[in-house]
């Protein structure tokens, strides 16, 4: 495990961070699960904390779980909720709403937690969907949880036709879902400046949009306590954690180094 809190803040690399982004017109950010790690929420392929160190995909994240166990699948969301209920959005989420403030940001998120938009983050793209939402297995029936729910621990089942409702959240096997795929396609490729935060950039197609920034025009910046594939690629790194980083930046940007 990557000790993210007791890493140092370079500040050269927050100014150039920020110098980065004072430049650019159209800022896209690419987040992970390191972002609300945290919200105590536990990322995916970190040693021993990942969720992957301790629980197999194979068994809680795929069409085939579902159909053996509903319940324990369920289950397994229904603590997943609990923690990100628990945790919420921490500095990191509220910097990027400080951000896109001032900046025209939009945000590209692998997660399914849904943070950013507890921040206050508007323009969200989700690519694995959001744990919060719910699709009948059957019939066409979709329903939001609310976050007092997040307490329950039984299969939900469906309010039309009473068969078992899943998590909205694109599972090993599935394909994601096209309209947000377009969606992140065309703000990457309109995209100047690129935040890269908090992915191990190992998940395809996700993992895509950043070879193709890094392969780009866009400038890169990195925030990531642990080195990546594209690390030794990027225009500028942050080895400490996003709630650290980000809010840095934004006093950076605020404080005018360089002015905005
Ligand atoms: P990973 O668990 O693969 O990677 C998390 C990354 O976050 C690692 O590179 C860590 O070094 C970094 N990290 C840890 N703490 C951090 C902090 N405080 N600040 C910034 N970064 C930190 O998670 P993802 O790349 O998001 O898919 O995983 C992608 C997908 O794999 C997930 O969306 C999920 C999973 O299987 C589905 O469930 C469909």
């Amino acid at each position: 495990m990557t000790d993210a809190t007791d890493a140092v803040l370079d500040s050269v690399a927050v100014d150039r961070a920020a110098e980065l982004i004072a430049q650019a017109t159209n800022i896209v950010v690419l987040s992970g699960a390191g972002i609300s790690a945290e919200s105590g929420i536990p990322t995916f392929r970190e040693a021993q904390t990942g969720l992957w160190a301790r629980f197999s995909p194979a068994d809680l994240a795929s069409p085939e779980a579902f159909a053996r166990d509903p319940a324990r699948v369920w289950a397994w969301y229904h603590w997943r909720r609990t923690l990100i209920a628990r945790g919420g959005p921490n500095a990191g989420h509220h910097a990027l709403v400080s951000l896109a403030a001032t900046q025209h940001l939009h945000i590209i998120t692998q997660n399914v937690d849904g943070l950013h938009q507890a921040a206050g983050s508007a323009s969200v793209t989700e690519l694995h969907g959001n744990i919060w939402r719910e699709r009948c297995s059957n019939c066409a029936h979709r329903r939001t949880a609310r976050i007092a729910e997040a307490q329950g621990d039984a299969p939900v089942r469906c309010a039309d036709c009473g068969d078992l409702m899943r998590p909205d959240i694109v599972w090993f096997g599935e394909h994601l879902p096209t309209r947000a795929l377009a969606t992140a396609e065309q703000a990457v490729a309109d995209a100047d400046c690129v935040l890269v935060i908090g992915t191990s950039n190992q998940v395809y197609p996700a993992a895509a949009f950043v070879d193709t920034v890094v392969a780009g025009k866009a400038t890169v910046i990195e925030i990531n306590p642990a080195r990546t594939p594209v690390s030794g690629d990027v225009d500028c790194c942050l080895r400490v954690s996003a709630s650290l980083a980000l809010p840095a930046i934004v006093a950076a940007l605020d404080a005018g180094q360089p002015s905005r």
